[in-house]
């Protein structure tokens, strides 16, 4: 069984559970890896764990994640200080009231204006890790509302930020949303040369999702989003690109053109609520061919195990 090495962050719609079928599907032949929606990084993770690439830029709107993986690349060693600290004074406190007001308390200070780069992102970590369900909300004013989960217990891995640390260190960390990020490259660097494995949120199936697959104050515009990737796949022939979504009538009505190739990466159950577990059938939609031999491992992929 194939590892897969998860996020030191939990995030709500990570990739973990699909990505040894993923995998196989990615376009190795290409020397540049751009992920312009990071989210966990779990992708990115296993991508440099693999050395599919050899120059890696990736991205998210996200600000609180970007600065978390630019401080685990600069200091590990500090960052975890910082945090298995955090985790020492919470499973200190014996009542799950207490916890809760520990946890209001950071969240307060995580929403203030002067907050440093390293208390930002170990405070982050903890509100995912004991926030409910993993999920990123933030209100009209951009603050953080998660409300707490009820955590008993954390632990923060120090030997996997340490080794983790070490893989991002060719990585360009970028905090931009995914148009800037995309012109900003394509400044620097040939895109003919890249591979873009893109995750952008979720399409909410019904009104009440909307909220908890947004991540930010702002609607995310797919149809936006797929006529600049045609775009910009028309300005640089060469780049190849993948795009992730729940199979759905709308992803079909949005996605599914002529142009592109629709796989199916396997059935998931998703758990975005957790008390209604929801079963759908992850797609991905890609700008190049895959052989019969790579569908076919991706096929027999034995579920992932989660490191
Ligand atoms: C579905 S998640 C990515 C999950 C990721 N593949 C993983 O395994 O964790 C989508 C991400 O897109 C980011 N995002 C939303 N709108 C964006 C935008 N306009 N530009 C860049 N990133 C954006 C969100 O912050 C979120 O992290």
């Amino acid at each position: 069984m194939e590892k897969v090495i998860s996020s030191p962050i939990r995030w709500t719609g990570s990739k973990k559970k699909l990505l040894n079928e993923m995998l196989y599907t990615f376009d190795r032949e290409k020397e540049i890896y751009i992920e312009p929606f990071l989210g966990s990084g779990t992708v990115l993770i296993n991508v440099l764990e693999k050395g599919y690439y050899s120059n890696y830029y990736v991205n998210d709107v996200n600000r609180s994640l970007i600065d978390f993986y630019r401080t685990l690349k600069e200091n590990h060693e500090r960052l975890s200080k910082m945090i298995s600290k955090i985790c020492k004074e919470y499973n200190e406190l014996d009542t799950i009231d207490e916890k809760a007001t520990y946890f209001y308390d950071m969240r307060k200070r995580y929403n203030g204006n002067r907050i440093k780069a390293y208390t930002r992102s170990s405070i982050f970590w903890f509100l995912m890790r004991t926030g409910y369900n993993g999920v990123y909300r933030v209100n009209l004013n951009g603050k953080f509302n998660v409300p707490f989960g009820k955590k008993k217990t954390i632990i923060f891995d120090q030997e996997k930020a340490e080794y983790i640390s070490v893989l991002i260190q060719p990585v360009q960390f970028y905090c931009l949303g995914y148009q800037e990020f995309i012109s900003e490259l394509s400044e620097k660097i040939d895109l003919s040369k890249a591979f873009f494995y893109c995750d952008p949120p979720y399409i909410p199936e019904t009104k009440s999702m909307e909220n908890q697959v947004l991540y930010t104050k702002n609607r995310f515009e797919h149809s936006d989003f797929i006529l600049h990737m045609l775009e910009w796949w028309e300005s640089y022939y060469d780049l190849t690109f993948m795009i992730s979504m729940s199979d759905s009538h709308k992803t079909d009505e949005l996605y599914n053109i002529w142009e592109l190739n629709k796989i199916c990466v396997c059935d998931i159950i998703r758990s975005v609520n957790p008390r209604k577990k929801l079963v759908s059938k992850e797609v991905a939609f890609l700008n190049y061919i895959i052989s019969e031999d790579e569908m076919k491992m991706a096929d027999n992929t034995e579920p992932a195990f989660v490191l």
